[in-house]
């Protein structure tokens, strides 16, 4: 498919107002998604866990308005109007006015909410432009009933990319790749799709349990960690990387094999921290607590042979992955030896989930 497959044709009859609610989870990448050319096409194929617990809903009411000539709309989080989100909604809007033409034609109410804490860190934007993206094609669908479930998604997943990336990943679930290689011959630069090949049941109910080590903001926004890998030393042969991590994941996801699995992921990881530490401008994204829970994560794991392992964001907090089968073990361990490293405590249990759904 193309850009243009998500044109639609003019639309015959507009109703005068409606409301319609999503919620979308937030996704973890195994292979990462870091940096980008035009129009948000990625610049390396990615793979990512659907979330459950960590999700955004969202609401979108919509009245017809006589003035067609710009966009309006309010936006309310968590109750509240927002006035600080509105020019990444606005900007969102623009790119996406061309595969949804009726935008202009109605005055838009968004109130959104997360399910995890304000400020924790965890970055929203790949639930909340999920969700907006899922609410806005389903006021399409009340406008032309042909659309079908199967491209109902792809166009979710293609506008949610629009406004944030790695939102493309976070329509449904359980193993979502995003983004051209030679391995998948449907994968796509324009949306995320499930995973096509077979897949050991360990990972059918696998956990992430989210330590929240700083909450404040990120010190550097996605966009510009996007732009570094722009003139960075190392980009070429990191997009490579990217390729050949899905080949070896392939393997993995079909064996279980865990060992594997662990030395691919937690490599990515670290990784992603290394192009930002390598660019220039350059950043340590990680805290101090973020490296001890690495390496008591490392310590445990040698010790007990519990196949635990991590991965990042970009950002401070840490995702501790594991098995269904270790969760007691995991556990244990994180209320024992890794909540110290939390900011006040704080982590959050989550785990692989199946994708948005209409409220
Ligand atoms: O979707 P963005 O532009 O916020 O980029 C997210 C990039 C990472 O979360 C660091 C990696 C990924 O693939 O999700």
């Amino acid at each position: 498919m193309t850009e243009k497959d998500f044109l639609p044709n003019p639309y015959t009859n507009l109703p005068a107002k409606g409301k319609v609610t999503w919620k979308a989870p937030s996704n973890i990448a195994l292979v990462k998604y870091w940096g980008k050319k035009a129009n948000q096409i990625p610049a390396n194929p990615s793979i990512s866990f659907t979330l459950d617990a960590c999700a955004t809903t969202t609401s979108v009411s919509y009245t017809k308005k006589e003035d067609i000539s710009q966009l309006s709309f309010d936006l309310f989080f968590e109750g509240k109007p927002k006035e600080d989100f509105k020019p990444k909604i606005l900007t969102f809007f623009e790119r996406i006015e061309a595969y949804l033409p009726f935008l202009k034609a109605y005055h838009f109410k968004i109130e959104t909410s997360n399910s995890f804490p304000h400020s924790s860190g965890i970055a929203s934007s790949a639930s909340g432009m999920a969700a907006l993206a899922l609410c806005l094609v389903e006021i399409e669908r009340t406008i032309n009933r042909d659309i079908t479930d199967t491209f109902f998604k792809k166009k979710a997943s293609f506008l949610a990319r629009l406004g944030s990336g790695s939102a493309c990943r976070s329509i449904e679930g359980d193993l979502i790749q995003w983004g051209e290689y030679a391995g998948i011959s449907e994968s796509s630069n324009l949306y995320g799709i499930n995973y096509p090949f077979e897949v050991n049941a360990i990972f059918k109910n696998f956990h992430d349990s989210i330590l929240l080590v700083h909450k404040g903001q990120k010190q550097v926004s996605s966009s510009l960690g996007h732009d570094l890998m722009h003139d960075h030393p190392y980009a070429e042969r990191r997009f490579t990387q990217a390729h050949e991590n899905l080949d070896k994941l392939k393997k993995v996801f079909e064996s279980g094999n865990l060992d594997d699995f662990i030395k691919i992921v937690e490599s990515e990881a670290l990784t992603l921290h290394a192009m930002m530490m390598t660019s220039m401008p350059y950043f340590v994204l990680m805290k101090p607590d973020t490296l001890e829970i690495i390496n008591k994560i490392w310590a445990f794991r040698e010790a007990t042979k519990v196949p635990i392992c991590f991965t990042l964001d970009a950002g401070a907090n840490v995702h501790v992955l594991y098995p269904e089968s270790v969760k007691e073990k995991a556990i244990q361990f994180i209320q024992d030896e890794l909540v110290v490293h939390c900011e006040n405590g704080h982590y959050i249990c989550d785990k692989i989930g199946q994708g948005a759904m209409s409220k």
